[in-house]
């Protein structure tokens, strides 16, 4: 039996915000120290977003260590910066930067190589889920991007078309795929992403097998951030 308090809640805040904005933003969110959190700002805002006490995540690292690769950004630099975690394979970065799985896994081992956790995305186009083949898509897409050994890291699967769409995925659709996860991963803690708001955290967050959330779009608005952390039932699943 494990409640809601352990449920882990990460902000990707995507490329939005500004100093004045996260002024702003914590002059109203009181949640700042609260250890389900996560904020994950574009890197400028790593450390504005962390003086309010935040575990702070990046939104993406190099595979590299150091060298010339201008533009990028080490692992080992988040982790100074005071990152925690670091988001990899976003399927805006699959599709907007062509990443593939073999690169994020050796993004996700440049990560753990510097102390930080990586939350690995995976999730399905809405062509793939019509032809039904989403489960063993998605499935490979974990296989091939997690990394090899005995890392620590979470897996979020956010389904591409639930992706600021306003569309979520059903329960049941959601069931399925973190059941079918839960087999492959048995230990490893499996959020949920795409339109996640106020209004349904709590359904997902009550689904079996979903062990937090991975929240865009409502996470930048501190009131709606804080009635998706605000929820304490207890559970039965994990
Ligand atoms: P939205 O919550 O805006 O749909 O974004 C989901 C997402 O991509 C989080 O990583």
């Amino acid at each position: 039996m494990e409640d809601l308090v352990s449920k882990i809640i990460v902000a990707n805040w995507k490329m939005n915000g500004s100093g004045e904005f996260i002024h702003s933003f914590f002059s109203t969110f009181t949640n700042s120290t609260d250890n389900r959190l996560i904020i994950c700002p574009p890197y400028p805002y790593l450390s504005q977003v962390k003086s309010h006490g935040v575990t702070v995540g990046a939104q993406d690292c190099s595979q590299h260590t150091s060298g010339a690769f201008t533009g990028d950004i080490a692992a080992s630099m988040l982790h100074d910066m005071g990152c925690s975690y670091v988001i990899l394979g976003h399927s805006e970065r699959r599709q907007y930067h062509a990443e593939s799985n073999a690169l994020i896994r050796e993004k996700a081992h440049a990560a753990l190589d510097a102390g930080l956790t990586p939350i690995i995305c995976v999730g399905e186009s809405r062509a793939i889920r019509e032809s039904g083949n989403h489960i063993e898509t998605v499935l490979n897409q974990a296989k091939e991007s997690i990394p090899s050994g005995t890392g620590k890291f979470m897996l979020a699967y956010e389904p591409i078309w639930a992706i600021g769409t306003g569309l979520t995925a059903s329960e049941s659709d959601i069931a399925e795929m973190h059941t079918a996860l839960r087999h492959l991963l048995p230990t490893t803690p499996l959020l949920y992403g795409g339109s996640v708001n106020k209004e349904n955290a709590k359904t997902i967050m009550s689904t079996p097998d979903v062990d937090g959330v991975l929240v865009g779009g409502a996470s930048l608005k501190p009131d709606d951030l804080m009635a998706i952390l605000d929820f304490k039932t207890p559970l039965g699943n994990r």
